[in-house]
């Protein structure tokens, strides 16, 4: 049921750590792919490049487009890539979009997010030998207000623990846990046969993914559960007033940057 490549990565539950960043474009995915198990076209970049309040207006045809560069730079890690909202409503219009995507792309897997209301959906698109991640917690394509951590109450612990639990039934190969309280992403993980996939949902997950303009500091977002490990907008900025000045000053261009 499971492709080689996914089997490779659900042979790391229990044994080494998951390596998860996105990317939107070729550049990006050719330095991550040295260092990533596996690199996720996120419907993220809505807001991290198109700036859209809500990852809902990422439209099919711009997670292809994205998804087509980022297959450019990819040699060795698996590909995912998310469907964006309203392209998965029911099991024939999912599996219809998730083939093209896979088609157009050369993706390895696509992510949805839910959990019970989407079982159907997903065993469909499984039946059919589309390779799914799952993603629970919390769920950017239908969240209604300010952002907050999941798992707060027993009964949303046991509804995202049931999700999961589901979701596994149905076929995924591993699980994206957003923001899930740290005893429910411990007893998730120890209790599920895949992998899961943290983003703020703790150190026992059995991997960890970022956004990878955030890890980079490429923006001024400043989100608990991220770390910086650059300071991108920093660097892009002294690099744009250095170029302003040699070009006021006739530093740039010189001769040997002229034909
Ligand atoms: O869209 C995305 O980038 C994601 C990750 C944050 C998991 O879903």
């Amino acid at each position: 049921m499971f492709s080689k490549k996914i089997k490779k990565i659900i042979n790391k539950k229990n044994n080494k750590k998951i390596i998860c960043l996105t990317a939107y474009s070729k550049n990006i995915a050719e330095i991550l792919d040295r260092h990533c198990d596996i690199v996720l076209v996120g419907d993220s970049l809505g807001s991290v490049l198109y700036n859209y309040d809500t990852t809902r207006n990422v439209s099919l045809k711009t997670m292809i487009e994205h998804s087509k560069s980022v297959k450019k730079g990819i040699k060795k890690s698996l590909m995912v890539v998310d469907m964006p909202y309203r392209t998965y409503k029911n099991p024939k219009e999912a599996l219809k979009n998730a083939k093209y995507i896979i088609s157009q792309t050369g993706c390895d897997a696509v992510k949805l997010e839910g959990g019970k209301k989407i079982i159907k959906i997903i065993k469909h698109l499984v039946k059919n030998k589309v390779q799914v991640m799952g993603h629970v917690g919390l769920l950017p394509q239908f969240e209604k207000g300010k952002f907050r951590f999941k798992g707060k109450t027993e009964i949303e612990k046991n509804k995202i623990f049931n999700d999961a639990k589901l979701l596994v039934s149905a076929g995924v190969f591993s699980i994206v846990l957003e923001c899930t309280e740290k005893s429910l992403s411990k007893k998730i993980t120890s209790s599920v046969k895949i992998p899961t996939i943290g983003i703020g949902a703790s150190i026992d997950c059995d991997g960890q993914v970022l956004v990878t303009d955030d890890l980079l500091g490429l923006n001024f977002t400043n989100y608990r559960f991220v770390k910086k490990y650059a300071n991108l907008a920093k660097i892009i900025d002294r690099a744009a007033r250095n170029f302003k000045q040699d070009v006021i000053k006739k530093l740039f261009p010189k001769k040997k940057n002229s034909y």
